[in-house]
This record gives structure tokens, C-alpha cells and sequence, in this order.
């Protein structure tokens, strides 16, 4: 048996412990030959391969970023992709495929799975937590350990210069970043892309606390929208990559905050070092598992699935069970970490 493994979407801490995972015990256990995939689904669109054995996964567990490169190309939007990709699958006799990504590269490998018969197995990564049909993906944990950090750092500062600091958290559709990290840095604040904030109501929350003589800090995740600032904010447009811009709403948050307050406020984005260096251990445990089991079902011949948490079992479900809708911040949840705002 010959697998072929790929990283697809932004890339996330523990990537690499799956590929590890998959490779450690695909050849060990079950005697497998392995080739890797470069950038996604660009590697089996375009036929660009690279060794994957042994040595090559020698000493990645706790590196950052995937050895195999990501890219969000989508084959199902190029010409002949799906004949493009069949041709080099046969041409590099690979068997089967383990693709490891979010709810694009997922996407694809379900659509490649039920509709053009491709073996595919799935892993799901993502630093948003954001995939259906499991509890956790790996790469978020490390985000959250990241950005709580931050939260520790900024509550110093805001103190001594009894500031407003918001701090605008990765977050495109869900606020998972923003309401774990929020509640374990204790912030004063936290805005979620579920549900709309009213600027006037973050103002209140933010006076209350400088009048309890404290330094307020507002977490918000990038993709969170004020219930008046659409215009402002409302910014879709793509750049030449193709990828979706968000518009700030970080430094729009502080601005508004400082107008509407007088009380002067700063900004920090945490952007990318949120995704950047070594995994968390339990990220590291979590993608090692992940790997282990998505190479058993490749044994099993149980294709069309994607391994997933559910309590501390690994399970396998449907591809497109986990694609088919994001995972949200329940409001009940947002209710409960509600009692510490101002
Ligand atoms: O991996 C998901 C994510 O981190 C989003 O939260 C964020 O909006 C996006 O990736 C940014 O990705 P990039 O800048 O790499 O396109």
C-alpha cells in the first residue's frame, strides 16, 4: 500500500505530529510506503511530491507550520482538476490519501470521497475550532496558551496607564479563540462573530470598570460586527490571492471606544503569531492521535471519513458531516462568561 499525505488551508501547530503519527505507525505497523503532497491540493494537481519516510519525520513533533507546505488551492475550481489529480494519483501509484485540514480542504477530500471515488481519510485542523463532529481540533489550544499570554501581558500595561486595550483575536466565523482566551486572561470584554455587540453597551462595561479603578481589557475576534458599524466594517472584498481580507475591527473598536468614552485606548492584533511555533502538548497529543487513527482507517479501507474528538475517544464520521455546517459558540456558553464583563 502507497499513501499519499497532504496539509491543506492555514497552516496550525501539530501538523506535523500528525504527519509523524500517520508515518510512524503506516510503517512500523503495517509495512506502508508513503509519499508527501507539497501545498495542499496543489501537490496532487500538479504532480509535486516529496519524500516522506522515517527520516524525513525525525524530530518534527514539537515543530511548527507542516514540512509538507499548505496552499489553498481548490482542485474542484481548476480545469480538470479531478482528472488532473486522478492522473498523478495513478502516476505516483498512491492507493489512498490522508488530508489534513479545515472546513476548504475538507470540503474537497469529501466531495473527491463520495462523488469521483477517491480514497481519501481526513483529519481536521484548525487553530478556529470551528469543524463539526469534533470537540476539539488540534492548533487551537496553542492559539488559546497564545493569546491568553498576550491577555496577561496587556493587563500590566492597560494598569499602569489605565488605558482600554483591545486586543483583536484570529476568529473569521466563530468565536472560540475569543471566549476561551478571554475568559482565562480575564478580560472585561469579549465580542464573538455570533453575535452582533452594541458599541454603546462595550462603552458602558468599559466605564463601569475604570469606575471600579481597574484598566479594561476587550477581547474581539476579528470577524465580530457591531450592530451600527456595517458600513464601516462590512469589507469582503478579496485580495489577488483570492483569500478574504477582514477590515480591523480592533483598531475601529478602540477608536470608538476612545470617542464615545474619552478614555484613551490602544490596539494589539495578534494575527499570525497565534498560528506560529511549537505546539501545546495536548495539541501535540491530540494530532499524534489524530494520525495514528487516520492511518488505521486507511488500513480498515474506511474512506469517505474523518477522524474526530468526541469526549476522549477518537472516532471516525462522515467527511461531510463535519463540513456540512460550522461549529458555533453556543449563546448559552456566551451567556455564562457574560457575568464578568464590566
Ligand atoms: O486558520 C484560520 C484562520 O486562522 C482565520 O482565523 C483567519 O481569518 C485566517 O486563518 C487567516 O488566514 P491567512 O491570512 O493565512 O489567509
Amino acid at each position: 500500500m502507497r499513501v499519499g499525505v497532504l496539509t491543506g488551508g492555514g497552516d496550525c501547530p501539530g501538523l506535523n505530529a500528525v504527519i509523524r503519527g500517520v508515518v510512524r505507525k503506516g510503517v512500523q505497523e503495517y509495512g506502508y510506503d508513503f509519499v508527501g503532497f507539497r501545498d495542499g491540493w496543489r501537490g496532487p494537481l500538479e504532480g509535486d511530491t516529496v519524500r516522506l519516510d522515517i527520516p524525513a519525520v525525525r524530530g518534527i513533533l514539537p515543530r511548527g507550520g507542516t514540512i509538507l507546505g499548505s496552499s489553498r488551492t481548490n482542485p474542484l475550481k481548476e480545469e480538470n482538476g479531478i482528472r488532473r489529480i486522478k492522473e498523478n494519483l495513478a502516476k505516483e501509484e498512491v492507493d489512498a490519501l490522508v488530508a489534513i485540514g479545515g472546513e476548504d480542504t475538507l470540503g474537497v477530500a469529501g466531495r473527491l470521497a463520495d462523488e469521483y471515488g477517491i480514497k481519501v481519510v481526513a483529519v481536521p485542523k484548525t487553530i478556529d475550532n470551528d469543524l463539526s463532529a469534533t470537540d476539539y481540533t488540534f492548533g487551537f489550544d496553542t492559539a488559546v496558551n497564545i493569546a491568553t499570554e498576550a491577555i496577561d501581558r496587556l493587563h500590566t500595561t492597560a494598569e499602569s496607564h489605565m488605558r482600554v486595550l483591545v486586543v483583536e483575536v484570529m476568529g473569521r466565523h466563530t468565536g472560540w479563540i475569543a471566549i476561551h482566551s478571554g475568559l482565562a486572561g480575564g478580560a472585561n470584554v469579549i465580542l464573538i462573530p455570533e453575535q452582533r455587540f452594541d458599541v454603546d453597551q462595550v462603552c458602558a462595561w468599559v466605564t463601569s470598570r475604570f469606575k471600579a479603578s481597574y484598566a479594561p481589557i476587550v477581547v474581539v475576534a476579528e470577524g465580530a460586527m457591531p450592530k451600527d458599524g456595517d458600513v464601516v466594517l462590512k469589507d469582503d472584498s478579496l485580495d489577488s490571492f483570492g483569500h478574504v481580507r477582514l477590515s480591523g475591527v480592533g483598531e475601529w473598536l478602540s477608536k470608538e471606544i476612545e470617542r464615545r468614552t474619552g478614555k484613551e485606548a490602544r490596539t494589539t492584533v495578534l494575527g499570525h503569531v497565534q498560528r506560529g511555533g511549537t505546539p501545546s502538548a495536548f495539541d501535540r497529543w491530540l494530532a499524534t492521535r489524530f494520525g495514528l487513527h487516520a492511518i488505521e482507517a486507511v488500513r480498515d479501507g474506511d474512506f469517505g471519513k474523518m477522524v474526530a474528538l468526541q469526549g476522549t475517544d477518537i472516532v471516525r464520521v462522515p467527511i461531510s458531516e463535519a463540513t456540512a455546517r460550522l461549529k458555533t459558540v453556543d449563546p448559552k456558553l456566551y451567556d455564562e462568561v457574560g457575568v464578568f464583563f464590566g
